[in-house]
């Protein structure tokens, strides 16, 4: 039984992703909001908020679709366990950028509604 609840939680840690289904609308209202994003991702993600000019490298355009980071360590970057570990945790916990700061304070839920709305704004 405990190695079943074991499994189970590293089952839910490993799969954050799997374990919420994002809400794209309520991520956009985070991103605008209080998650402070867009001061440096933009009003629409594209990496051009007011923050940004000084920013080297510069906040990452949202709407590429492209990622750096493979947080997870599984050999594929900017999954949707990766962009939600670069969240939590900051870029510079995998070795990326300091000026983007982490977001330990969101629930996981939060941060799966942000990874909604960032997947919404790929072309
Ligand atoms: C102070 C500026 C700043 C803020 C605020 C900020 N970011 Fe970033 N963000 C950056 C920078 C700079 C990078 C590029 C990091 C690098 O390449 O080392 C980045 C990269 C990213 C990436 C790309 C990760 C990858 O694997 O390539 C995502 C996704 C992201 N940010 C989402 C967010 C979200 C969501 C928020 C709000 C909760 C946020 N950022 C707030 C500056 C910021």
């Amino acid at each position: 039984m405990i190695r079943v609840l074991t499994l189970a939680l590293a089952v839910a840690w490993l799969l954050p992703a799997a374990a919420f289904a994002g809400d794209a609308a309520k991520g956009d209202a985070l991103f605008k909001g209080m998650g402070t994003c867009w001061t440096c991702h933009g009003q629409n993600g594209a990496g051009d908020g007011p923050a940004a000019a000084p920013l080297d490298p510069k906040p990452r355009n949202l709407s590429e679709g492209s990622y750096k980071f493979d947080a997870d360590g599984n050999g594929t970057p900017g999954e949707d366990t990766d962009l939600m570990l670069v969240i939590k945790n900051g870029p510079a916990e995998y070795g990326g950028s300091n000026a983007m700061p982490y977001f330990k304070h969101l629930t996981d839920e939060q941060i799966a509604d942000l990874v909604a709305y960032i997947r919404s704004l790929e072309k």
